[in-house]
């Protein structure tokens, strides 16, 4: 199998930087061969240009359709010829023509222990409810929000005199060294088994 990757990202962007990093560093075997954005001018976009990955930017609100939407994304991920999507900040459901297209092969990363904190405000909800510990969790997708079967996570501890702020960068620096980590070992899983 080639591992080729998609990352799919809808803001910031630094965990695309973190797997462009793990990969010119020689720590994730993988190419990534496309960004698809669909916040057209999310500052992910900026850097996937800077580190020279292709990039697809759509606004889903032009489409009549998600299908329509996902049809156009798919069209583009065959072209690039992607074995492996990676959903990192990716604010949309996938929705089941891209999961029957990728079966097993979208993964996604939340910024809490699953299923502690689903949804999009997972470092928020965490903060609130004051827990002593959060966590990260990289997982498949499947229909669900957050749901899929887990492929690791891993503990964060939330400290009493945390901010939001100091969560957050507490979380973001274990996601950017957990998500390239394990999906370097999800493609030497699947290479393994022979798929
Ligand atoms: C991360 O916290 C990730 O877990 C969540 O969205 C955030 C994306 O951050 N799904 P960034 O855009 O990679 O900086």
């Amino acid at each position: 199998m080639s591992r080729r990757l998609a990352v799919f990202a809808s803001g910031t962007g630094t965990n695309f930087s973190a797997i462009v990093d793990h990969v010119r560093a020689g720590s994730l075997h993988a190419d990534v061969v496309l960004l698809v954005c669909d916040r057209p001018g999310a500052p992910v976009v900026e850097r996937a240009r800077g580190a020279g990955v292709p990039v697809l930017e759509l606004a889903p609100r032009r489409f009549a359709s998600k299908a329509d939407y996902e049809q156009t994304v798919l069209d583009r991920l065959r072209l690039y010829r992607v074995d492996v999507v990676v959903l990192a900040g990716y604010m949309r459901i996938v929705t089941p023509l891209l999961m029957a297209a990728y079966p097993n092969r979208i993964l996604n990363i939340h910024p809490a222990y699953l299923p502690e904190f689903p949804g999009k405000q997972g470092i928020l909800d965490a903060f609130h409810a004051g827990v002593a510990q959060t966590g990260v969790t990289v997982h498949l997708i499947d229909e669900g929000v957050d749901s899929g079967p887990i492929l690791r996570q891993v503990r964060v501890p939330r400290y009493p005199e945390d901010t939001l702020d100091t969560l957050e960068a507490r979380i973001h620096g274990v996601e950017h060294e957990l998500y390239p980590a394990v999906i370097e070992s999800f493609l030497n899983a699947i290479e393994s088994e022979g798929q």
